[in-house]
């Protein structure tokens, strides 16, 4: 097969500063080690996030100058509307500013305290508005995700016995609504066969349960549905994305990520009261419900990206170059989550620096060395991220794993980018053996990993 090209040419550039070494050093330090707290300028290859982070095309800037700014009603909501009912399938259709907006107003209309939301692993934004209202957000994913070196097609899959044994225990009354996330973010990435949504949305009806789908990488799940599963290998993306929605009562949507957008966000259903009750929620926070907190210009680029995300020359190289980073980094021995996913590599920092244990932080060294050696910026999800203090014995506990996330935006980087985070990793992995560990010199009480700072416990960039 020939090389799976970038499937667009460059019209306009950005450009980005090439930086040394001693440089680097210098503001990392000067950053508490922590690279949430470097300047964007500092960064060569940012993989911090795929979110919000997409190159726009000149359709999606050609919609920015089309955007209308009628208050209510404006044509840029028309088209917004059609092309997201189009693509998702659901009745009401409620645009948001972002991802977590629409969650805050879903679990504030339909959770009550003592409430449990089940998922098969909740984004922390998805967690902490379902906490915010008193319920209790539980995860059930796959038993096959905990092996991060198994190459099973679907790890993102939720465990459909464990949510039939949750419904015994807590009662279908107790479950307002029951997620699926695709692709499982939190998971390592990993997408949720077809198969897995309709066994979980069968389970719910069969209780009452109304199901929704968090669809921030809907495009990307459908997609590895084509390629993995079967009976779906000549399907056009669009139709499977419609089959996996249709399954639902609803979802939640971030623009930020399979909209190729730089904001937005939706919130859908089919039931009438409830999206009474929600549109009123908005318009207390958000906005009017033609606008929901967003430019009309911001409208007409998520209505483009949406038709844009699903075509399958965009799907197939987008796919092709998080593999290409994943294969490339893996074949030279570094430990990644396998196999490799939709929108970001997850690298084990535990197997890459085993010598360095999980109170001493190996994500967060990982993450302060690549940004040393080569400027990339990539994210701990780990112990600095997800570990805790005991409340009763005041003790550092540790995360459940640890991982450092690469994240590739869409469109933004080309394949000799690719090729240079590549050896930048390698560069790494060849001296990992005299790599340390990092201890806290501050962090804050909630959502640490935003402000944390740090001190290496070894001779750092010596
Ligand atoms: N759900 C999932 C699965 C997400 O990955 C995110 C955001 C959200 C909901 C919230 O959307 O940011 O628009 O409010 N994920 C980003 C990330 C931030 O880096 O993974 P938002």
């Amino acid at each position: 097969m020939r090389t799976i090209i970038e499937p667009f040419k460059i019209k306009s550039v950005e450009p980005i500063r090439m930086t040394t070494r001693p440089e680097r050093l210098e503001w990392l330090a000067g950053a508490g080690y922590n690279v949430f707290l470097l300047r964007a300028e500092q960064v060569l290859i940012d993989l911090l996030t795929d979110s919000g982070t997409s190159a726009m095309s000149a359709e999606q800037w050609a919609g920015i100058m089309r955007g209308d700014e009628a208050y209510a009603g404006s044509a840029s909501w028309y088209r917004f509307e059609t092309a997201i009912r189009d693509t998702f399938g659901f009745k009401h259709i409620i645009p948001t500013h972002q991802g977590r907006a629409a969650e805050r107003i879903l679990f504030g209309t339909v959770c009550k305290p003592g409430d449990v939301v089940p998922n098969n692993t909740h984004f922390d934004t998805t967690r902490a508005n379902i906490e915010a209202v008193g319920a209790r957000a539980v995860d059930l994913p796959s038993p096959l995700s905990r092996n991060t070196q198994d190459r099973h097609p679907f790890k993102g899959d939720m465990d459909v016995e464990a949510l039939e044994a949750l419904i015994g225990e807590v009662g279908a009354e107790r479950i307002p609504l029951c997620m699926v996330t695709v692709t499982n973010n939190s998971g390592g990435g990993q997408p949720v066969s077809m198969a897995n949504i309709r066994a979980v949305s069968a389970l719910c009806r069969s209780h009452g349960i109304p199901f929704y789908i968090d669809a921030c990488r809907f495009a990307e799940n459908a997609y590895l549905i084509k390629l993995r599963e079967e009976g779906y290998a000549h399907r056009p993306v669009k139709e499977i994305a419609r089959e996996m929605f249709a399954c639902a009562d609803g979802c939640t949507f971030s623009a930020k990520k399979d909209a190729l957008a730089n904001i937005g966000g939706v919130l859908a259903t089919n039931d009438d009261l409830l999206a009474q009750q929600e549109k009123d929620l908005l318009i207390l926070t958000e906005g009017f419900p033609t606008y929901g907190g967003l430019a009309g210009r911001d409208l007409e680029a998520i209505a483009v990206g949406i038709q844009e995300v699903v075509h399958e020359d965009y799907l197939q190289y987008r796919l092709a170059s998080t593999r290409y980073l994943g294969e490339h980094i893996a074949e030279a021995g570094v430990p990644i989550v396998q196999p490799p996913g939709g929108h970001a590599i997850y690298i084990d920092a535990a197997a890459f620096l085993p010598h360095v244990p999980p109170l001493q932080l190996p994500g967060q060294a990982l993450c302060a060395e690549l940004y040393l050696e080569g400027g990339i910026r990539a994210v701990e999800i780990g112990t600095v991220m997800f570990g805790r203090r005991d409340p009763a014995t005041g003790a550092d506990l540790p995360g459940a794993q640890e991982l450092v996330r690469l994240a590739i935006p869409r469109r933004v980087y080309t394949q000799s980018h690719i090729d240079y985070v590549v050896e930048v990793i390698l560069a790494v992995f060849a001296r990992r053996e005299r790599i340390g560990g990092f201890r806290f010199t501050h962090q804050a009480a909630v959502l640490r990993h935003f402000t944390a700072r740090f001190e290496p416990l070894y001779e750092f960039g010596t």
